[in-house]
């Protein structure tokens, strides 16, 4: 039986039992739930809270600089994360170390697993294995003994240039949320602290720090807003943290409206709002918008002589301190905000069991975990049969072949990962030593490799056949050699980092990303493709990329930044031993000018959202652009069929979508059934919206029910006169496919009454 995914499970039913008692009155037969452990963490806060001294208070809100960049000094124990916050030990309240853990603990001088990127995770479709990962990361950051992990972003990819693209879930707010909410919970269940970030409107890298997001309140709470109300409400994380930029004129750190209005009134939010690391832009405007941790902050602030000093700030220490004095931070604020953070560890599990540093990490079952996501993650984007030939170019049979060509992509020794805060350092050193990394550069700069090379993993795939190796730089010759062999094999890289947009989503070459690129990968890939009996290419990346040669090559394996197992990975679905279950969690245009932002302003610092609520596909839909691969696709070595669609409701509007999905081919796969709405006419809606799927596993011949059901709730629109949501009467159409532009798609309306 699948697995099937929406928002509200819990949410519907905590709601529905406590709904249940009310209703029966106290009924013995039906046990009370348990005491609320909030209640309890609260309770302890509070006890704690009134013990403590106003220095101590102060110290619990903000950071001591910033260990990993040597910034501040610190105890031996404060390990080499991106945060210490010292304990009391007089009240047993433990210290906080906190590492980046995006995909993987970002921390050097320890083996920790490198997994496949978050937009890898993402393009999964699977909560279940978002829970497997957040829970693996978490192992790990307490192994080596930080609290706390600041990895789950979930920045909508409005903007798909954004050099932390790979960092975040795609363009979807109910895919982002409900993978983020999974992860959340995963870390949670091993005693860490999750984050999730960069909240909110953080949608691109330049002008990060001073950019003023111009979103109107529909689209804010339609789009970037619902992926974080998602993953607060399901996954509810310890922390928020909160974005470098400005949001409609005021910074994030300091925005009543998101800190807390939206965030601890509306959605209950009872955790800690840290800010980004130098997101901080004041004391009393801050602390009273609701800001309850300064990130990374200063033990010292008056020592003034770093640089990093003038970036980072220090406004939760001294300043802190008089405005406290001063009455113009209420002394119950500054309670509030030390309630937050000890509510948290308690309800974490860390007040009473700290972690310990200096565990060894388990590398054996690290790379097992990383090989599982990446090769559940990739994406089969095309796969032909070569003119003239009756089966199709993948997978690659190791005994029809006797020679093959592998091409580029420092395919001979390693994968991509991305680069900046979101990164895992390669533990074996890294795979490509070619790179100078420039100097004085924060961000940018040489690329990691892990040493997981495709080239090895496919010669062991195909002992018996002549396997070279090309590395791009003379195209002819890889050409040549592509001609007579039995298959080409082309790897193609596109890395981004934190702090830098893509100039392009074409592929870069030594012009767009002069440290790690050599040569002009489109004409590389066009050359080969114009000799070659058989090409596949292989896609490292961390955003969409054009594909000027698409119509030339036979098959395209998007394999994201594949994680320290990417080379095994990426072998094992080349030559069938995985099949390709992957779908984009992010549409790939044709072209630049397709989307919604078609240049990135490097001066505007408006960054107008007048696309509104036409974020990702919802933009290639309304406007009826063809993009070139379309949100929710993918293929699969077997072919899959929908049937016998049909919709109900039931009395509060919960809805039902039932469909039998059949494996029509030869071998087993996994699909990710996904179901659309289109809301009523007149709303001012795009055409359709995800609210569901199921992930199945299906054997050849298999014909599986699924039940995919809605809650209302997903079908709403948000209301800015009443400022909340609200369920539309109406004609709704639920489509059921196997991707947002599925031509064989299932169709059923359903009339709805307005809520
Ligand atoms: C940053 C990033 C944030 C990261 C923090 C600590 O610049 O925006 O994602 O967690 O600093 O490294």
């Amino acid at each position: 039986m699948g697995r099937t995914y929406f928002r509200g499970t819990a949410i519907a039913t905590a709601c529905a039992v406590a709904a249940l008692i009310a209703a029966c009155g106290h009924n013995d037969d039906l046990q009370a739930p348990p005491a609320d452990p909030d209640t309890a963490a609260d309770q302890r806060a509070a006890a704690l809270v009134a013990q403590m001294t106003t220095a101590e208070k102060i110290q619990m809100v903000h950071g001591t600089g910033m260990p990993t960049l040597g910034y501040g000094t610190f105890p031996a124990d404060a390990l080499s994360g991106a945060s210490y916050i010292p304990g009391i030990s007089r009240l047993g309240i433990p210290k906080v170390s906190s590492a980046d853990s995006a995909g993987g603990v970002n921390v050097n001088n320890a083996r920790v697993t490198a997994l496949p990127a978050p937009v890898a995770l993402a393009a999964s479709w699977d909560p279940v294995l978002a829970n497997e990962y957040g829970t693996r990361i978490a192992v790990e950051l307490r192994t080596l003994g930080y609290a706390e992990g600041l990895g789950g972003g979930v920045n909508l990819a409005r903007e798909p240039r954004d050099g932390r693209t790979f960092e975040y879930m795609g363009e979807d707010p109910v895919l982002s949320g409900t993978m983020s909410a999974a992860r959340t919970v995963g870390t949670q269940s091993q005693k860490v602290i999750a984050t999730i970030k960069h909240y909110a409107m953080n949608d691109q890298e330049t002008n990060r720090n001073t950019a003023d997001s111009q979103v109107d309140e529909r689209t804010l709470r339609e789009t970037e807003l619902l992926a974080f109300e998602i993953g607060v409400k399901e996954g509810q994380p310890g922390s928020v943290m909160c974005s470098y930029n400005k949001l409609n004129g005021t910074y994030a750190c300091e925005n009543p409206y998101l800190l807390t209005d939206v965030l601890k009134t509306e959605w209950g939010f009872k955790g800690v709002v840290q800010s980004d690391w130098g997101a901080t832009h004041s004391t009393v405007p801050s602390v009273l918008a609701g800001l309850d941790e300064e990130q990374p902050g200063a033990a010292d602030d008056s020592n003034t002589s770093s640089p990093l000093f003038a970036y980072f700030g220090s406004y939760f220490n001294t300043k802190l301190q008089a405005a406290v004095a001063a009455g113009t931070v209420p002394i119950v604020r500054l309670n509030d905000m030390v309630q937050r953070k000890l509510r948290t560890l308690v309800r974490i599990g860390i007040m009473d069991s700290p972690p310990t540093a200096g565990g060894a990490i388990d590398e054996a079952a690290g790379n097992a975990f990383a090989l599982k996501v990446a090769q559940q993650s990739a994406v089969l984007l095309k796969n032909a049969a070569p003119a003239g030939a009756q089966q199709a170019v993948l997978p690659l049979a190791a005994a029809n072949l006797s020679s093959i060509v592998v091409i580029g992509g420092h395919a001979d020794v390693g994968v991509l990962s991305g680069g900046g805060s979101g990164a895992v350092p390669a533990i074996d050193g890294n795979a490509v030593s070619s790179c100078q990394q420039p100097a004085g550069q924060l961000f940018g700069g040489c690329a990691t490799w892990y040493k997981s090379a495709p080239l090895a993993a496919i010669k062991a795939k195909a002992p018996n056949a002549s396997v070279s190796y090309f590395d791009g730089n003379d195209a002819n010759a890889a050409a040549n050699a592509a001609a007579q062999a039995d298959v080409a094999i082309v790897f193609a890289t596109q890395w981004q980092t934190e702090g830098l947009d893509l100039p392009s989503l074409s592929l870069p070459d030594n012009k767009a990303d002069a440290s790690n690129q050599t040569y002009d990968q489109n004409a590389l890939i066009a050359a080969v493709a114009a000799k070659a009996k058989r090409v596949v290419v292989v896609l490292e990346n961390g955003s969409p990329v054009l594909m000027p040669w698409l119509g030339n090559v036979h098959g395209v394996l998007e394999s994201w930044y594949p994680g320290v197992q990417g080379g095994q990975a990426i072998a094992d679905l080349l030559f069938g031993d995985a099949n390709p279950s992957g779908k984009l969690p992010i549409s790939f245009p044709k072209q630049d000018s397709d989307l919604p932002q078609p240049v990135i302003s490097a001066t505007d610092l408006s960054v107008k959202y007048s696309e509104g609520l036409l974020m990702g596909y919802r933009w290639y839909d309304a406007q009826q652009i063809e993009p070139l691969f379309p949100f929710g696709f993918g293929l699969s070595y077997t072919n899959f069929a929908y049937s016998n669609i049909n919709a109900s409701a039931d009395g509060a509007g919960n809805v039902t979508v039932t469909f039998t999905v059949t494996n029509n081919g030869a071998r087993a796969g996994e699909e990710v059934a996904q179901v659309y709405a289109a809301l009523p006419a007149g709303l001012g809606e795009p055409p359709k919206r995800l609210v569901g799927w199921q992930k199945l596993a299906l054997q050849p011949g298999q014909a599986q029910p699924v039940s995919v059901t809605i809650p209302a709730q997903r079908l709403a629109t948000w209301d800015v006169t009443n400022h909340a949501w609200k369920i539309n009467g109406g004609s709704y159409g639920f489509i059921a496919g196997a991707s947002s532009r599925d031509a064989n798609a299932l169709t059923k309306s359903l009339s709805l009454a307005g809520r």
